[in-house]
């Protein structure tokens, strides 16, 4: 390899190096890369903790919504450490179940007599229909 390009592969590479150090620097510990229903700043807590209910509703654990990292050469690694933040048939289907909660919620339990709002605002949760059924249309 001729010098000059030798530097400049260099240079690169080190540009990338710092630019790789800064964004993990700067991206806060519970940020979370692929969030459209639940708040972009919501906790790691909190959002642990959604994701039991959603696994003590349905019975289910988090494979079941959730599916394995896949490499480069579109092998699972036999680990099974899970891909929290790609998207699949069943997170999604989980994402319209999430909306249609908070939707029952907002328009049905939204107002008390007086029309004041925010009353008993999360009456209906997931296991109000699944009690332990992933598929609670199939008994
Ligand atoms: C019933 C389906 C379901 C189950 C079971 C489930 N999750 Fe999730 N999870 C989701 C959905 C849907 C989202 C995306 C929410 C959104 O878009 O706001 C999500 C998002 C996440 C994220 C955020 C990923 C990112 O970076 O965007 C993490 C982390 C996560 N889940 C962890 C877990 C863990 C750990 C378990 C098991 C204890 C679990 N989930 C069980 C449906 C599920
Ligand atoms: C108003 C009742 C109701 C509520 C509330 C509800 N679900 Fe469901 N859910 C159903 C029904 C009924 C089905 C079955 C649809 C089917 O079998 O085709 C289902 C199916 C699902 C499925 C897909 C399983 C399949 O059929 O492939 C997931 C995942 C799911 N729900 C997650 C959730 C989560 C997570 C919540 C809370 C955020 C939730 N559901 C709240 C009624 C509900």
């Amino acid at each position: 390899m001729p010098h000059r390009k030798k530097t400049a592969t260099l240079f690169a590479l080190t540009v990338f190096v710092l630019l790789g150090s800064a964004a993990t620097t700067i991206r806060p510990a519970n940020k979370f890369r692929n969030l459209k229903v639940l708040p972009q700043d919501i906790s790691e807590q909190r959002l642990d903790s959604i994701m039991d209910t959603y696994c003590r509703a349905l019975k289910v654990n988090c494979d079941f919504c959730h599916k394995p990292t896949i490499d480069l050469t579109g092998v699972a690694p036999a680990n099974g450490d899970l891909d929290f933040a790609a998207d699949n048939e069943m997170k999604e289907e989980a994402r319209r179940m999430m909306r249609l909660t908070i939707d029952i919620n907002k328009t049905h339990f939204n107002f008390d007599t007086t029309g004041k709002p925010g009353y008993l605002l999360n009456v209906i949760s997931c296991n109000t229909c699944h009690r332990g059924n992933p598929f609670p249309a199939h008994e």
